[in-house]
């Protein structure tokens, strides 16, 4: 019998592994496993999602558990427990909470479900894939981090909202650490119909196109009162289709650098390929000066909550 592919969601509870679950039956990525601390969110998150079938014309299978055995066999793991920034918290500030959790959470992946694909999604992002990486033993290829789809899909919105062009026509990129001082939006290459940026906006709208990505989870965490879910929700579920589907989808992920970039070691977010095999390859392309230098902050700033990270290892 031809297998369903399965995809565990740990952190289901919450809002961001909710919604990567209900960009997932919406779009029949396969059998749902939603795993939190407490069964009851999970088990709420299931129920809720699945009385959206009749009129949204899906079948869902969940299961909806706090036990981490059920994660057993899975195919895609997306890990989204932690706690989530309050407002004017910086992400390196959870640091210490949640590579608690992630640790001890990759304890039973590692023991459950040796072959998954391991996409992280908790905060501070790449540091948590370090963290992830390291207890998990797992290959390079099979630790995820989404944030590059988050940031680069901000930076694409404030794009086409500044030029008044097609969100659909515009191609560009964020690479680099998931922090509001560190990221990279790529202005170098961007383009929106195959036409430079520049021709349709300024080097001041650039810039402010530019602020307003790095600020973009900020922004969001100030209206709300918490980080977003839904955009966080549709990106990480793009990288879970491009795998489940085995797309070949070139996309921006945080993994470890083993050389790309003259960087060997670090975590942070780069063009990737991402197949049934995980992150099959990592692209290196050409960049202005001053990209290439604020590329090189962000992988010193990632090492260093790196570093931070390792002391909550043991
Ligand atoms: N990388 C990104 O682009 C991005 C974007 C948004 C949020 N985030 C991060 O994602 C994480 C989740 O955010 P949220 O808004 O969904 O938070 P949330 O508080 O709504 O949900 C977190 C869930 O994790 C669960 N949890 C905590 N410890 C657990 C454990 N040991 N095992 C299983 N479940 C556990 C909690 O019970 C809760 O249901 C945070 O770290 C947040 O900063 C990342």
């Amino acid at each position: 019998m031809i297998k369903r592919p399965k995809i565990a969601v740990i952190g289901a509870g919450g809002n961001v592994g909710a919604a990567v679950a209900q960009w997932a039956v919406q779009k029949e990525l396969g059998d749902l496993v939603l795993i939190d601390l407490k069964a009851g969110p999970a088990e709420g998150r299931a129920l809720d999602l699945t009385q959206c079938g009749p009129w949204e014309g899906f079948n869902v299978n969940f299961t909806a558990t706090d036990k981490a055995e059920a994660m057993a066999g899975a195919d895609v793991i997306v890990m989204t427990a932690g706690v989530p920034r309050k407002p004017g918290q910086s992400r390196e500030e959870l640091i210490g909470i949640n590579a608690g959790i992630v640790k001890g959470i990759c304890q039973d992946i590692k023991k459950h479900a040796p072959d998954a694909v391991l996409i992280v999604v908790s905060n501070p992002l790449d540091a948590m894939v370090f963290v992830a990486k390291q207890v998990t033993g797992f290959p390079r290829e099979r630790v995820i981090g989404s944030a590059g789809v988050l940031d680069s899909a901000r930076f694409r919105t404030y794009l086409s909202l500044a030029s008044g062009c097609s969100v659909e026509d515009v191609h560009a990129v964020v690479l680099g650490a998931h922090t509001d001082k560190d990221m990279v939006p790529i202005t170098s290459n961007a383009t929106i119909g195959n036409v430079p940026v520049s021709k349709f906006l300024s080097a001041e709208k650039l810039t402010e196109v530019v602020e307003n990505t790095k600020k973009g989870g900020a922004t969001l965490t100030g209206l709300i009162g918490t980080s977003a879910w839904l955009a966080p929700g549709a990106g990480t579920c793009l990288m879970v289709e491009a795998i489940v589907r085995n797309q070949g989808r070139v996309l921006p992920c945080s993994v470890e650098l083993n050389g790309e970039f003259g960087v060997k070691g670090a975590f942070v977010g780069v063009a990737v390929k991402l197949t049934a095999n995980g992150a099959e390859a990592v692209y290196e392309f050409e960049r202005s000066a001053a990209e290439k230098e604020a590329f090189g902050k962000s992988v010193a700033a990632n090492t260093d909550l790196m570093n931070i990270a390792r002391g909550f290892l043991g």
